[in-house]
């Protein structure tokens, strides 16, 4: 039995005094009478408040996602970056009629994307200008375009009647029953995705865990190279290995070569599920891997791990975790992501460690990480 089913199939500890509160105050927050008594009085008006704007923000989540993205499509916030425009100049500047400029920029610094000067001015607001720090999340907004597709019936998505998704297409790895690996030209756009939020992630990994003590990394399902390539800069001393499908392998090899790194580092081609893992190294990586595989596959990645890996050697597998506390809507986030992917799933810290162990790894355990939202962290031995 996996470690989803069983967890399906735990019962909850009816009775429980915890589960009696909860109980109640479900009744009480259900209930109209005491919704309009919370919001007048004095001492809960606040909490209802903030309450009331939190339900909003759920029901209403996916008009601000397309303010965004319709502002990253028209370039609203490269036009902003100089200083604030009026609103004649922003029309002009996006191409956009006056009245959709209006509209685009109401909406924007609703959200604080940008910040109202005056009748008609607009500049940065703190979203917006954050997010021209960060490309990354430009990206991935502007990728969203396929998973908003797939979302159009959740019910559909769930109930397992979908069809093809958009999302299984891009990710031509996720694809059940591919019998050829897939090529250069489709493994191009993920790859691309992939490597522009990696230098963030490879910043929080870094910090976690010390690299230093190791003599040579294997990154299995490195991608184009970022995260090897960031380590390798960190520890000087350090050789450096990555493994991924040949076709991306391949653009790895041309990366590492452009960034002069050839002499310590090396891609190799290869499909985890047949091949084995190249040997040599005393540490190997799983960054953002296995969250993209069932259970059975993820078990077996990490069994390859443990193949390759000689005694007193440590496995780091880094990826969103689910429930974390502080992160927790990164659960909701990878929960649909991965299912219009078609596999995988966001797991748990005790489930990923419940899979460590079955692997044949000893004492996994987590490490903090600067941006939970970005990556968690486990490490985890070879007796
Ligand atoms: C979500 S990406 C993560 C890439 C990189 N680790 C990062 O964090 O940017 C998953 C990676 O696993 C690779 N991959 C998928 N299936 C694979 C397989 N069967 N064998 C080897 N690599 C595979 C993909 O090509 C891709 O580069």
């Amino acid at each position: 039995m996996s470690a989803a089913e069983r967890s399906a199939t735990a019962s909850p500890p009816v009775g429980s005094l915890r589960l009696r509160w909860l109980s109640f105050r479900n009744r009480l927050l259900s209930s109209p009478h005491f919704q309009r008594w919370a919001a007048s009085f004095p001492l809960t008006r606040f909490v209802a408040r903030h309450r009331a704007r939190a339900l909003f923000d759920l029901s209403a989540g996916f008009v601000y996602s397309q303010v965004l993205a319709a502002g990253i499509e028209v370039g609203l916030y490269q036009k902003l970056e100089a200083g604030p425009l009026s609103l004649t100049e922003l029309a002009e500047a996006l191409g956009l009629p006056l009245a959709g400029a209006r509209r685009l920029a109401e909406a924007s610094a609703a959200l604080q994307l940008l910040q109202r000067i005056g009748a008609d001015h607009y500049l940065l607001g703190i979203h917006g200008a954050a997010l021209l720090g960060n490309p990354a999340v430009s990206q991935m907004v502007e990728h969203h375009r396929l998973f908003y597709r797939d979302l159009s019936d959740p019910v559909a998505l769930l109930s397992g009647t979908h069809g093809p998704t958009s999302l299984a297409q891009f990710w031509s790895y996720a694809t059940r029953d591919r019998v050829a690996p897939p090529n250069g030209v489709e493994v191009g756009p993920y790859s691309a995705l992939m490597d522009g939020s990696q230098s963030l992630i490879a910043e929080d990994i870094l910090e976690a865990y010390s690299f230093g003590r190791h003599q040579c990394l294997l990154d299995v399902g490195g991608g184009e190279g970022s995260f090897i390539s960031s380590v390798a800069a960190a520890h000087p001393t350090l050789r450096v290995m990555l493994f991924d499908l040949p076709a991306v392998a391949a653009r790895a090899e041309a990366a590492l070569a452009s960034r002069a790194l050839l002499g310590r580092a090396r891609a190799v081609g290869g499909d985890v599920f047949r091949d084995p893992l190249p040997a040599g190294a005393d540490l190997i990586s799983l960054v953002r891997v296995l969250h993209d595989h069932d259970d059975p596959q993820a078990l077996a990645i990490l069994r390859a791990a443990r193949a390759a890996l000689p005694p007193g050697g440590v496995l780091v597998v880094a990826e969103p975790l689910a429930q974390t506390r502080g992160a927790e809507a990164i659960g909701a986030y990878f929960e649909l992501y991965l299912l219009a992917m078609g596999q995988g799933r966001p797991r748990t810290v005790d489930e990923l460690s419940a899979l460590l162990r079955e692997a044949g790894f000893v004492r996994p355990r987590s490490l903090p990480t600067r941006r939970p939202m970005l990556t968690g962290l486990l490490i985890a031995h070879v007796e």
